[in-house]
């Protein structure tokens, strides 16, 4: 425990809720006369968990203080070292913040989190340390390696559509379903993730490529760019259908009472990949607001998919922008339900079915011309 830590809760109360031993200083002759002293208690562990990491320890470790016990154990450290960071909204997203983060992923530290949610000081955003049960399922994943040696491409969050420099038509994604799957494709082995994401407020997990657009016609464009060198496509990005026919140079000033704007259809990405000759097993979604299952069946036939996974959205529940969902994935001889569940669990009963369903199919399907 640092001494921060102790100003929260007692070594104590943590020797009594653990059963273990507690360590709090860097130079203590009772654990050296024990033979654990600062050198020997690094060596000793198979993994380093800092949890939860402050933007303060974050920093320390990013640029090599060891001046306690606990900044000096990652010094000495040759285990692998995992930290779960926890803290206000706007510390995380400070440069000097997300700067310290990535020099500690440079030098192979694994990030897990943080959440986004409520926090204590009751601002919203990410910061929220991961749940415990999550923590331990990222070190200790024994996710069936279902997607092993495969390139999984996939599209999350939602779109910006300019209609002047300052104004743009969007809707209510937040990415977290897009990337769930893509941390549940790297847990089950994949060679490659490479997500294409629209504005978003997430980060991803270390080892998936993330290239981020704006725009539905710049994700069409870097989609086609991955598409060709992967095994699997799974849109879950919620693309725009129309955007504006122009896109005024200069901000459109309000001198009328009314005014118009001519949209155009974008073009449907998942149907161009779906579409192409050597395509990917190919995975849509539909969100639908009535009719589900007879849209999202209409969907998989018209444009030709693998798979599509529909979910409800703008009710009460699941879809958009929440952290739980329920799915009813459809392929062309059979149906599966996912009951309503975090959108972390959902996304790993997906990725298991898809790999089965990819492994079923000998080649992809063949559709009558
Ligand atoms: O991001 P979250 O807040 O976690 O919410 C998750 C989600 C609700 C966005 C996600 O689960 C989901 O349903 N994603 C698809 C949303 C959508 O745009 O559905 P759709 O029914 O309008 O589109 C059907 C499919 O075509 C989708 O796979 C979509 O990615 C794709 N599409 C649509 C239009 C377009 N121009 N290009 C496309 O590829």
């Amino acid at each position: 425990m640092t001494r921060a830590a102790q100003e929260f809760i007692t070594p104590l109360t943590l020797q009594a809720l653990s059963g273990g031993t507690v360590q709090t200083e860097l130079f203590s002759a009772e654990q050296e006369a024990q033979a654990m002293g600062h050198i020997a208690l690094a060596r000793w562990a198979d993994i380093l968990l800092i949890a939860p990491a402050t933007a303060h320890v974050i920093a320390k470790l990013s640029h090599g203080l060891a001046d306690d016990l606990l900044s000096t154990l990652y010094l000495v450290a040759e285990c692998p070292v995992y930290i779960a960071p926890a803290m206000n909204q706007a510390m995380w997203h400070k440069t000097i913040t997300q700067e310290n983060i990535q020099r500690l992923q440079e030098n192979g530290v694994k990030i897990i989190g943080p959440e986004a949610g409520e926090q204590a000081c009751g601002d919203v955003g990410l910061g929220r340390m991961s749940e415990p049960e999550s923590i331990c399922a990222q070190i200790f994943s024994k996710a069936d390696p279902c997607l092993a040696g495969k390139h999984i491409l996939i599209t999350a969050g939602p779109t910006r559509e300019a209609i002047d420099p300052v104004r743009y038509i969007s809707n209510r994604s937040s990415g977290k379903m897009g990337y769930a799957l893509a941390n549940a494709a790297l847990l089950a082995g994949a060679k490659q993730v490479t997500l294409i994401s629209g504005p978003v407020n997430l980060s991803a997990a270390l080892g998936i490529q993330v290239h981020a657009v704006e725009s539905a016609a710049q994700m069409y464009t870097k989609v086609m760019e991955f598409v060709a060198q992967c095994d699997i496509f799974i849109a879950a990005a919620a693309v725009a259908d129309y955007t504006p026919q122009m896109t005024e140079a200069s901000k459109i000033k309000k001198l009328h009472a009314e005014t118009l704007l001519t949209l155009q259809k974008t073009q449907d990405i998942l149907a161009a990949v779906a579409n192409l000759p050597n395509r990917p097993f190919t995975v849509g979604f539909a969100a639908e607001t009535d009719d589900l299952e007879r849209y999202a069946l209409e969907k998989l036939h018209k444009k030709k998919l693998d798979l599509i996974a529909a979910n409800w959205v703008g009710q009460a529940q699941g879809g958009f922008d929440r952290d739980e969902n329920a799915l009813h994935v459809y392929w062309q001889t059979g149906s599966q339900s996912f009951a309503m569940m975090p959108k972390t669990e959902l996304a790993q009963h997906l990725i298991k079915l898809i790999a089965e369903k990819f492994n079923d199919a000998t080649a992809p399907q063949k559709y009558p011309t």
